[in-house]
């Protein structure tokens, strides 16, 4: 079947997934002027928790980034702050994104990356990109749309750093 058209990256190794984790964090908006939120969405092994990791990596995180299943989320000092890297997926009921008291961290300063955020939605801050992957025969596909105002900032600074392939599905 012939290739059809599409808005988003054809990552075909998981150094692709690692290079646009890289490209997300340097063209983040200055995090002191308002939290920054990112969610990824995509199947189990969709490459996440690569991407965040390599989202960390760029934000000056040196430390190996753990998957944070169990935990539900973990923190990371940075020069702007804190990352929280939050992943939704044992979450038994939204609401206990709220006993883990993240709320008091949607603050300048604060770079939020959320794994599985479909499970939590009601109980999370507003994102300002949304990056969904998928799984392709070879390799994977990611798409990202801007929630906020920043977020159209964040993405289209992120199009110059790494322009989206088309004609790949
Ligand atoms: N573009 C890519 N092409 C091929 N493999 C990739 C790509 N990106 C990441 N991977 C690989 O996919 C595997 C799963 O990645 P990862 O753990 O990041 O997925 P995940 O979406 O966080 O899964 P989970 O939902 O279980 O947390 C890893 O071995 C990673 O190296
Ligand atoms: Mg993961």
């Amino acid at each position: 079947m012939a290739a059809r058209p599409c808005d988003g990256w054809w990552l075909a190794a998981a150094a692709d997934t690692t290079a646009l984790g890289t490209a997300l964090a340097s063209s983040c908006p200055d995090p002191l002027d308002g939290p920054r939120l990112l969610f990824l969405s995509g199947q189990l092994g969709a490459g996440k928790t690569s991407l965040a990791a390599a989202v960390l990596a760029g934000l000056g995180v040196r430390e190996v980034v753990r998957s944070p299943s169990y935990a539900l989320v973990e923190t990371y000092p940075i020069a702007w702050g804190l990352a929280l890297h939050v992943d939704c997926y044992r979450l038994m009921d939204a609401a206990e994104i709220e006993q883990l008291g993240l709320r008091d961290q949607h603050a300048p300063g604060v770079v939020w990356l959320v794994e599985w955020p479909e499970r939590a939605v009601v109980a999370l801050p507003r994102p300002d990109l949304w990056l969904r992957l998928r799984v392709l025969e070879t390799g994977r596909h990611a798409e990202c749309e801007a929630k906020s105002e920043a977020g159209a900032q964040w993405l289209a600074r992120l199009l110059k750093l790494y322009p989206y392939v088309v004609n790949k599905t």
